[in-house]
């Protein structure tokens, strides 16, 4: 296999569109996502991982303890006890010798295969789209010569719903526990007796030979998982958890003749039962929400129907953008893992990973409006939504809740707000959201603020929300006439008003922002950028008196950054809160930062004097790696406690010049910007995991998905990424590949073209689903140009290149052909 398919860890299958991973013992374990609406699960390589509904902390089903030894234990697990040998398809948790194994994480599911002595054991977990469960497909196949009677032992273990407490409060947890047996049905029913209305159920669609609910009975007190009692012993309990830890095990007997296999399925599901009755008999529950689900995934073919069902849900959302170009890992990206990566971030912002524990953080107000901006174009209608709950988190003077939990949709008060970029990247999410569907209506919908939510008659809109944005940056400005930077600003760890000298305080949250001075250089550039935007939007509406408002705004940033933050060869960061500046030759660390660099080229300002591209030569000069750009330079080697956190970590690692993915992006934007397609292609190449696997063991992480950071080359292990799937990275290399290299763009009035592609390209093809109708667009690069359209034409006809192909409205499929040069 050709090396940019394959590592010594697996290959990419691009034609099933899988990661084919063939031994267990990754570099790290390597995570897939279950679920794309409501019912999520992480689930490893090894089987590993746990399920929740819509939010990790507060609805958690399954239990998972993080940080274990090894990494990843506990999850999914299937104990094959075959004539008195026990292993595990998946490989752990026994680790036995002689498992040949295969993993395919594929989208939305995972199929893992072991195989030992003649006897193969399929399990394919997924969660089918619009349901509340999770299916667990089994296929045990006899390929020996001999008859087998092997047993399978299912296992996992429930979660209390809320997580922290059930990793915390053992005087009570212990205690509560409660299970009820029906049949092959197992029901996880703690607290339900008082304030709960659902439950879990974890069920086998055919007849089992035995249970337990009871871990001390399943594992034993002092056994670990990869020696649990009843496996071994061939036998199970029957065991009825009474406090405790209760999980769901079945014991299924299967005789097979030589060649002969056995399909069956499990069900995993959150239930809410409802109040009608609560009750059968006292400490019975009501059992026929689950009792109908359990009834359908047992029918003859359901669970093949259901999967067809995901597969096609996939095919079609992918089917909304795919290209074929000269280059294989942008093509594989862009066309499956990044997508696919996007609807992650969407679902899950920065929740649940190998890395978040889903008790931290839920939705981030800037975090998951840059998601939407890589999920727009799969599911806008989704997108709608979510722009509304993240802007009714905003209070009504214009600050936001940085975080807010997808269960309640409420403000998080312990994070708090003060954060001041958040709001601003509302206003790319809302324009994006817009260019994508042609919906203008979003503007008018009715949002409250979150300190108005008592309301009973909402008359603000999501509009009103944008102004207040703009407004609030033009409002909070600082001495220099840069916008303040509150508690810190895209980066989080720049904490100029935090002063910290307490170990035990947030650098987040701790100093109080209201007298502050500090001002951010990185806000300015992402305020024109916005600005520029509203002034678009304004114009799209005919509204010009307000766009002409927004064009004035913009000319006074921009005069201010021009005026002020000019370091001689590149722009600086900010100013400290003692009007010190931050980012630039004059300090000894921390000289030039890559944020303010992409921010203020993309804001348009350098862009008459010079000044940009000298910017991003600086960038190429002193940031820029084999692995991607690092986030500033020289590394901070002291904490400096006006700087915050961004001077505590190890230099080359996070936001001490890691190579933090995210804010590469907004330079391989800028190369695109400036015309620089073969500098756009290496950049975008050099943190785009798929070429990483040639060094994977360096690596270490995903080869399918981004991570938040790959370590600088400050750091003794550069080039090792961590925190990966959950980060910005998806979102805006989707921006990057897709309107940016091949550029094509959607825009209020139709699709743009206007690609910045390698010169040796000749060309490439897109598929583009754009607002019902579909685009098949062709590009001939005839004079090895990277920039500039020189002919286009619609189904033929000759159109003017500036302007964005119209809108057809047909609902079928359009030529378009586009020659560069
Ligand atoms: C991390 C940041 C993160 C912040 C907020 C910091 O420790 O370095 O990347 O944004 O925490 O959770
Ligand atoms: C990760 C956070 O989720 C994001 O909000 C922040 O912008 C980056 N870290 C940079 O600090």
């Amino acid at each position: 296999m050709k090396p940019e398919t394959a590592s010594p860890y697996g290959h990419f299958d691009d034609a099933t569109r899988e990661y084919v991973i063939t031994r267990p013992d990754t570099p790290l374990p390597w995570l897939n996502y279950l679920g794309q609406d409501e019912f999520f699960g992480l689930c490893t390589n090894t089987a590993g991982g746990y399920s929740f509904w819509k939010d990790a902390k507060l609805r958690r089903l399954t239990r998972y303890r993080y940080n274990n030894v090894p990494y990843d234990l506990g999850g999914r697990y299937f104990y094959v006890n075959d004539g008195g040998e026990v292993w595990n398809p998946g490989w752990k948790p026994v680790k036995a010798k002689g498992v040949k194994y295969e993993c395919r994480h594929g989208l939305g599911y995972t199929r893992i295969v072991g195989e030992r002595d003649g006897l193969e054991v399929e399990t394919l977990f997924f969660v089918p789209p619009g349901e509340n469960l999770e299916v667990w497909k089994v296929t045990v196949r006899n390929k020996s010569a001999q008859r087998k009677t092997p047993k399978l032992f299912s296992y996992q273990e429930f979660c209390f719903f809320e997580a922290l407490n059930d990793m915390t409060n053992y005087q009570r947890t212990y205690s509560i526990g409660e299970v009820e047996v029906e049949g092959s049905a197992i029901y996880h029913k703690t607290e339900f007796r008082e304030r709960r209305n659902h439950y879990t159920l974890f069920a086998c669609t055919r007849p089992i030979a035995g249970f337990d609910t009871s871990r001390d009975a399943f594992v034993g007190i002092h056994e670990g998982l990869h020696e649990a009692k009843v496996p071994f012993a061939g036998q199970a309990t029957n065991s009825v958890a009474f406090g405790w830890n209760p999980i769901g095990s079945h014991q299924i007997n299967l005789d097979l003749a030589p060649g002969a296999e056995e399909s069956f399925a499990f069900v995993l599901a959150y239930v809410e039962q409802g109040e009608a009755p609560k009750f059968d008999a006292p400490f019975v529950m009501n059992k026929s929400v689950g009792r109908a689900i359990v009834e359908k995934y047992s029918a003859p073919g359901a669970v093949d129907a259901a999967l067809a069902n995901l597969k096609a849900y996939w095919d079609a959302l992918l089917g909304n953008f795919q290209v074929d170009c000269p280059n294989e890992h942008a093509q594989r990206m862009a066309n499956t893992w990044n997508q696919y990566q996007c609807m992650a971030t969407f679902n899950m912002s920065r929740s649940a990973s190998m890395y978040e524990t889903g008790i931290g953080r839920g939705m981030g107000f800037r975090d998951s409006n840059q998601d939407l901006l890589g999920f727009v174009h799969m599911i806008p209608s989704r997108a709608r939504e979510r722009i509304l709950d993240i802007a009714a988190t905003q209070l009504s003077d214009g600050t936001c809740y940085h975080q807010y939990q997808p269960l309640t949709k409420k403000g998080n008060a312990d994070i708090g707000g003060d954060f001041y970029d958040d709001h601003l990247w509302l206003v790319l999410s809302t324009c994006a959201y817009i260019k994508e569907s042609g919906d203008t209506s979003i503007l008018q919908a009715p949002c409250a603020y979150a300190d108005k939510a008592y309301e009973n008659v909402v008359t603000d809109t999501l509009l009103d929300h944008l102004e207040t944005s703009i407004a609030y940056t033009m409002k909070k400005r600082g001495p220099n006439g840069l916008p303040l930077i509150g508690h810190a600003d895209w980066n989080d760890c720049l904490n100029l008003n935090c002063f910290s000298t307490e170990p035990n305080e947030s650098f987040q949250t701790a100093g109080d922002v209201r007298d502050s001075k500090a001002e951010s250089v990185m806000i300015a550039g992402l305020f024109l950028y916005a600005a520029r935007e509203m002034a678009g939007l304004y114009e799209h509406l005919d509204r010009n008196t307000d766009a002409a408002r927004m064009h004035g705004h913009y000319a006074e940033m921009l005069e201010t950054v021009e005026r002020v933050s000019w370091d001689g060869a590149w722009y600086t960061r900010a100013y400290a809160a003692d009007g010190s500046v931050v980012g630039s030759h004059t300090n000894a660390e921390g000289k030039i930062f890559i944020e303010s660099q992409g921010w203020c080229v993309l804001g348009g300002a350098g862009a008459n004097n010079g000044r940009a591209r000298q910017a991003m030569e600086s960038v190429h000069q002193h940031l820029y790696t084999k692995n991607g750009v690092v986030l500033q330079q020289p590394a901070y080697s002291a904490y400096d406690l006006r700087l915050g956190e961004v001077t505590s970590y190890p230099p080359g690692v996070k936001e001490n010049a890691g190579i933090f993915s995210h804010n590469n992006t907004w330079i391989h934007l800028a190369w695109c910007q400036l015309g620089e397609g073969d500098r756009a292609l290496e950049y975008y190449l050099s943190i785009c995991p798929s070429a990483k696997q040639d060094q994977i063991d360096t690596y270490r992480g995903e080869p399918y998905v981004y991570a938040q950071m790959i370590a600088g080359k400050d750091a003794p292990c550069f080039g090792e990424a961590k925190n990966n799937w959950l980060t910005g990275t998806a979102a805006w290399t989707f921006v990057v590949v897709s309107q940016g290299l091949l550029g094509i763009k959607p825009d209020y009035a139709g699709l743009r073209v206007a690609p910045c592609i390698p010169k040796d390209w000749p060309g490439f093809t897109v598929t583009r689903r754009f607002r019902g109708d579909t685009y098949a667009i062709t590009v001939r690069n005839p004079d090895g140009v990277s920039k500039g359209v020189k002919a286009l034409r619609l189904n033929g006809t000759e159109i003017d290149p500036t302007k964005p192909i119209p809108v057809v409205g047909d609902g079928s499929t359009h030529s378009v052909d586009v020659v560069l040069g």
